[in-house]
């Protein structure tokens, strides 16, 4: 980060760094309330006509939660592959259902903390039921999920840095940005939180919209990289917990970050170096649009198979109380299962977890694991759904 690439305003804020004689930091101005938008409007309108849809559709199923459990373990999956892991849903689902943390590889490690961090940040909003909930202790207690375990993680999980940190490049001299100083960053997480606690009033017509105040938290949590490691997994949980509290359905922009990932870096590069807020801005609302329909599309698909599979077990002529009947639900949810799994979710005996798993083999719905151990039973085309890449999904919408 060389001085003359700042706009003048930016180098201003310069700060030199301590032990790297010649290295400038940038101590970020305070998040903007109000920021100055040049030609979005529309990609705005067209994200929030899009969350205020997948809300409507939301509140019209009847068990949201079967769906958003699903729809959970995706984003942690896409999340973590930013970070550059490579564990899939299905490995991630397959440690879940057989509660095995034994010989777990590294790269689900991570996936699986990312989903306790992202189960714990959404209880945690519900429970105090708004943005009161997003405060700097949550931060830090999200970090401490993600980072628990991680054995090649240097610093202390949920405490702030206690070191100038840099993005891109090996060098400090190298980095394409380099973020406030240590001693400056619990000031910088004190504005942003209070900038999370916003309570929107009638009046403030700019900075009323979620989809503009995700964009500026995201943006300014990232400029400030309060962490050693795991900011930007950090960044992307605020945003669903953001959304829930403000009682919107979460919607998941890892997919989008993932697929326009140079784009993604380039725009909070361009806030940080220039004050450009307006291309991030727009990059931002046009993800949260695409997610928002790659949601409302994914729940379809998973409430259609969910259909098909109603007729399946219709045709076995069950009474409408047999474990058998109540399998699909619990499989939209759980893709991957074990039979003691779907025996303490049904409240039903081993043996006849077993049969009704059985029965749905036998139709072709559940493959089963090869494995003798924790035999697991995989709902196969509900997995494909998942893994399939988002340009995939949006092509078709
Ligand atoms: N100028 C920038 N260029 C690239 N990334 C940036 C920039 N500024 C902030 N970031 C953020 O930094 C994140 C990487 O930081 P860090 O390694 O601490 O996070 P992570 O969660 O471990 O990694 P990842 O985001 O890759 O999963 C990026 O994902 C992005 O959100
Ligand atoms: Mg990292």
């Amino acid at each position: 980060m060389k001085k003359s690439d700042l706009c003048a305003a930016r180098q201003k804020l310069l700060v030199p760094v301590e032990g790297y004689p010649g290295a400038y930091a940038l101590v970020p101005p305070p998040t903007p309330r109000l920021i100055q938008l040049t030609g979005i409007h529309n990609e705005l309108i067209c994200a929030h006509e899009a969350l205020g849809e997948l809300k409507t559709l939301t509140s019209q199923l009847p068990k949201p939660d079967i769906v958003m459990r699903t729809l959970d373990r995706r984003e942690a999956v896409r999340s973590s592959q930013i970070e550059g892991t490579n564990s899939s849903v299905n490995d991630l689902l397959a440690y879940e259902a057989t509660g095995s943390d034994e010989g777990l590889p590294p790269d689900v490690l991570v996936t699986l903390n990312y989903v306790k961090a992202l189960d714990h940040g959404l209880k945690e909003v519900r429970r105090i039921g708004g943005s009161e909930a997003l405060t700097n202790g949550l931060i830090k207690v999200l970090h401490s999920h993600l980072m628990n375990g991680v054995n090649d993680f240097k610093g202390s999980p949920g405490e702030f840095r206690k070191k100038q940190n840099w993005i891109g490049g090996f060098k400090i001299y190298q980095a394409r940005f380099v973020p406030p100083p240590e001693y400056k960053v619990q000031d910088c997480m004190n504005d942003l939180e209070s900038f999370l606690h916003y309570t929107p009033s009638e009046e403030d017509q700019f900075v009323v919209q979620i989809v503009l105040r995700m964009a500026i938290a995201h943006a300014q949590f990232e400029t400030i990289h309060p962490f050693i490691d795991g900011n930007g997994r950090v960044g992307r949980i605020l945003l669903p917990l953001m959304l829930a509290a403000e009682s919107y359905p979460p919607i998941y922009l890892a997919g989008f970050l993932k697929s326009n990932q140079k784009a993604y870096y380039d725009a909070l590069a361009n806030v940080q170096l220039q004050e450009k807020w307006s291309d991030w801005v727009s990059f931002f609302a046009t993800g949260v649009k695409e997610a928002a329909y790659e949601s409302m599309r994914t729940t379809r698909e998973l409430l259609a198979i969910l259909d098909r599979w109603g007729n399946v077990v219709e045709e076995l002529g069950r009474r409408s109380d047999s474990a058998v009947n109540r399998l699909p639900e619990l499989l939209i949810a759980n893709p991957v299962v074990t039979v003691n799994h779907v025996k303490e979710a049904l409240g039903i005996s081993f043996p006849a977890a077993n049969a009704a798993l059985a029965k749905l083999k036998e139709k072709g719905i559940l493959a089963q694991s090869d494995q003798q151990r924790n035999r697991t039973f995989i709902a196969m085309e509900v997995i494909t759904l998942l893994d399939r890449p988002i340009d995939g999904l949006l092509r078709n919408t």
